[in-house]
């Protein structure tokens, strides 16, 4: 049977209305309604096994579609598959040809590298992130801005940091051991943060995984502590759990620092 959970958090900036739920993506997203959600950031099943089909990606992007409001932001990351490299852009056409269409196809660089054995290509340090727009959006470019350079830039151009560009350099969260990593294909936090930053999403906007693994998006909507509001949908039952325990001891630790803040 589908679970699900509902977490409103109180933190400094306000109420974040957390919702997680052990459903199929499509079941839920077919749930919502028109025109609800305001920043979708996710990370589907890329692998046959793993539930991939084109079959699904056709439904989901038809969906997807229909439930972004006007003038929002869709990022869709892809993982680097060896033996179907043209795999993202046959899912990125796919988007388009249900109304997205494409802003910026993003370099993501992991830190680390995918080692691809013989002599036929090469290792893989990188994985895409498209970006997507319904409508005609405008990006906070200077929220993920970065320093120039060479500091007299600043003057010349008369602002202090210039937009990263299309190429992020995102390391993995990093862990001590493999019993700590959460997901096999989860992307770090800092992830679905730039792509929150980048989108500029008003308090109470709703965001969405509909693949949310370990609940990274989630974490990262709760972080941005900007009121906003969050659905998920995961298949795995063990997975669902372990997004669940995360958000709820993030809760606990935002808690614990509001009531703080409230002593001094
Ligand atoms: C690439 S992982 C997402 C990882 C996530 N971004 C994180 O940081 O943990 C894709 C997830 O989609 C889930 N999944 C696969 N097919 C699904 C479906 N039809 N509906 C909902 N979840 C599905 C898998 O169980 C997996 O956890």
């Amino acid at each position: 049977m589908a679970r699900s959970s509902a977490i409103a958090a109180s933190t400094t900036n306000g109420i974040h209305l957390i919702c997680n739920h052990n459903l199929d993506a499509l079941t839920g997203l077919e749930a919502l309604m028109e025109g609800q959600v305001y920043c979708t950031i996710t990370s589907p099943p890329y692998k046959d096994e793993d539930g991939f089909s084109m079959d699904l990606m056709e439904r989901l992007a038809t969906q997807l579609f229909r439930v972004h409001a006007r003038d929002t932001l869709l990022f869709f990351n892809f993982g680097h598959m060896a033996g179907s490299k043209l795999r993202p852009f046959g899912c990125a056409e796919l988007l388009a040809l249900h109304g997205f269409r494409l802003v910026d196809t993003v370099i993501w660089i992991k830190g680390h590298f995918t080692p691809v054995q013989g002599q036929r290509s090469l290792n893989n340090l990188y994985e895409f992130v498209f970006i997507f727009a319904k409508g005609n959006p405008q990006l906070d470019r200077m929220a993920i801005s970065i320093p120039y350079a060479d500091p007299s830039n600043a003057h010349r151009y008369g602002k202090p940091a210039r937009c990263p560009g299309n190429v992020w350099y995102l390391p993995h969260d990093t862990i001590q051991s493999r019993d700590q990593r959460l997901h096999p294909h989860a992307f770090p936090v800092a992830l679905p943060t730039q792509c929150l930053k980048l989108a500029g999403l008003k308090p109470d906007s709703l965001v969405l995984d509909p693949f949310s693994g370990s609940g990274t998006t989630a974490v990262a909507t709760l972080l941005m502590r900007n009121r906003l509001q969050f659905m998920g949908f995961e298949r795995d039952p063990e997975r669902y759990q372990m997004a669940n325990l995360r958000i709820a001891a993030l809760l606990e630790w935002l808690g614990s620092k509001t009531q703080e803040g409230a002593k001094r």
